[in-house]
């Protein structure tokens, strides 16, 4: 299997990704907010890539079983049900609702990532489940770090390169990017904690008072759950 990586989803294109597993990561927050959602019973999740697109989606969907999520600038859009702190998301309020989420990267990424052969939704809460399907697929693997704002975020390259370390000896490293993430990782694996409140976001989401989300979002396999993407949304095998 050849291993590719990629620090955001900027100049991909859906050719890039043909006939690839493709495995989207958002640490802070979408992919931790959407494993935590699953681990509470959500029946689905449709990423959306704008606010409008979640807001004409719900239109003509269920309002009584549909919830919108998301958030601009880490606050929730206003009139939305839940922003994107993984602390909303209990089994009370969405067990059994289809869930909009509109995030500011991560919702983008998913789905340009839906045009993959296959389609997984990682961070750090998930990250052994992944690896053990990427596994399994055997297939060509791209990695696509979410970002922010297509600029580079830490704490998505170290997550990457996390995945990349445990598929060690299953994988070949395809590109510069890919070897980079593996050395981010090794630099900063023994204090995920301490990197991910000292990375860009984290320092702007403590400044806004979402500190417990990164402590959150640091923590290895704590909610072993597989979001993969079907035919426009996103259900979990676990
Ligand atoms: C994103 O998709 O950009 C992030 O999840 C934003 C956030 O939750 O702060």
């Amino acid at each position: 299997m050849k291993a590719e990586l990629y620090f955001t989803y900027a100049g991909l294109t859906d050719q890039d990704l043909l006939g690839k597993t493709v495995v989207v990561i958002d640490v802070l927050r979408a992919c931790t907010v959407i494993c935590t959602a699953f681990a509470a019973g959500c029946r689905e999740i449709i990423p959306v890539r704008s606010v409008g697109d979640g807001s004409a989606l719900l239109a003509n969907l269920d309002r009584g079983v549909v919830l919108l999520a998301g958030e601009r600038d880490g606050y929730k859009v206003e009139g939305f049900d839940l922003g994107n702190s993984p602390f909303e998301f209990t089994k009370q309020v969405v067990r059994d609702k289809t869930i909009i989420l509109a995030s500011t990267n991560g919702s983008k990424a998913i789905v340009l990532g839906s045009n993959g052969e296959t389609c997984l939704a990682a961070s750090f809460v998930n990250i052994s489940t992944v690896v053990e399907r990427v596994t399994a697929i055997d297939r060509d693997i791209v990695i696509i770090c979410s970002g922010k704002e297509s600029t580079f975020s830490l704490e998505d390259a170290i997550c990457g390169g996390m995945m990349l370390s445990l598929l060690k000896g299953k994988v070949e490293l395809a590109n510069d990017a890919a070897c980079v993430a593996c050395m981010l990782y090794d630099n900063y694996k023994n204090n995920l904690v301490s990197a991910l409140r000292g990375c860009d976001h984290g320092h702007y989401l403590a400044s806004i008072g979402f500190g417990g989300d990164i402590d959150y979002a640091a923590g290895v396999d704590t909610v072993g759950v597989l979001p993969r993407w079907d035919n426009g949304r996103l259900i979990t095998d676990k």
